[in-house]
């Protein structure tokens, strides 16, 4: 009822623990796995270990987290070391996730990626929190989309797909950008720009001043950005921003989703999130009569297309 195929890859349901969340070690993933994720995608890694930010790095409240993390991670040695535990542990699908700050970098690290058992690679061009040391992320711009996606199809065999921002005027000009040359999906969205200000402090709460909005207020945001890209591009979207419930995830689906990306819900509803909200998305399409998921994807394109205006 549940099960999705996306790049030759199976996968159980289309429920994706996001990257960042839970995703540094093979033990974690497999938790995760455990707790009915259809496949998990790492933590973001780079070519050498990184510390992140000074805390604070996170603050949050019932509806959104902001974070400035600062792709905190152990370099691709260690991943490499976590990605063969998981495999040990598991058969279910994992999604390798790598970011650089040139595009040389990228391309390093999708050469070293490649021999390891990953089943996709994400190609982080778009975490909105490193900009002081890296500059304009790569995925605010068209031309560099293009160049690195083309660039690092030329060095793995893996499907590769690019995961992009919603700080852009117009994210499906992206899409098309990397698909023209040659990702096989696109995952969207990665967090939005934000800031909190602790009032009685005076002062911006995270250290960093700025980080990414993620949970249920990036939502709307995320969906919109899946429903314009699903029209402008023919590749699969792992649609992945404050889906919290499996109405949301039914939503992203209906958008045009054929993964759904989980992120911040562990953090509102637990590691279990992914049983509970795979429950609930099984009641709906109970109570709603859908057999698959496939009848479904993208079909509030449909019905907009065909909208019918009655005049009482
Ligand atoms: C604490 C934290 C760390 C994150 N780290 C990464 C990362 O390393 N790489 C990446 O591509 N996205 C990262 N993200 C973004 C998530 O993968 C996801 O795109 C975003 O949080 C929106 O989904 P959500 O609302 O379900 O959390 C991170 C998000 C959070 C909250």
């Amino acid at each position: 009822m549940l099960d999705v195929t996306l790049c030759g890859v199976q996968f159980q349901n289309p429920l994706v623990l996001a990257s960042g969340i839970l995703g540094l070690t093979g033990a974690g993933m497999y938790r995760v796995i455990e707790s009915g994720a259809g496949a998990v995608t790492m933590k973001s890694v780079s070519e050498q270990e990184r510390p992140g930010h000074p805390n604070p790095t996170m603050v949050g409240n019932q509806t959104y987290f902001l974070n400035a993390v600062g792709l905190s991670n152990p370099g691709i040695e260690e991943a490499k070391k976590e990605i063969e535990h998981f495999k040990q542990l598991s058969h279910a699908p994992l999604i390798g996730s790598i970011f650089a700050g040139t595009r040389d970098g990228f391309v390093r690290l999708a050469e070293h990626i490649d021999e390891m058992p990953i089943d996709l690679l994400e190609v982080n061009l778009s975490c909105p929190n490193v900009g002081q040391e890296f500059a304009e992320p790569f995925a605010y711009s068209k031309e560099a989309v293009k160049q690195i996606t083309k660039d690092i199809k030329e060095k793995t065999k893996k499907p590769i797909s690019i995961k992009l921002s919603p700080n852009v005027w117009n994210i499906a000009e992206l899409a098309k950008a990397a698909e023209a040359a040659g990702a096989d999906a696109i995952t969207a969205v990665n967090t939005v720009s934000g800031m909190a200000i602790d009032v009685r402090a005076r002062r911006p709460i995270l250290h960093n001043t700025h980080g990414g909005v993620s949970g249920p207020a990036l939502f709307p945001i995320a969906l919109k950005c899946v429903y314009d890209m699903y029209e402008a591009v023919k590749i699969p979207i792992i649609g992945t921003g404050g889906v919290t419930t499996g109405e949301d995830a039914l939503a992203m689906i209906m958008a045009g989703a054929t993964l759904v990306g989980v992120g911040s819900a562990v953090y509102y509803r637990g590691e279990d999130c992914f049983q509970k909200i795979t429950n609930e998305i099984k009641d709906t399409m109970n109570s709603e009569g859908i057999k698959n998921l496939d009848e479904i994807r993208g079909i509030a394109h449909e019905t907009m297309n065909n909208k019918q205006i009655t005049i009482r």
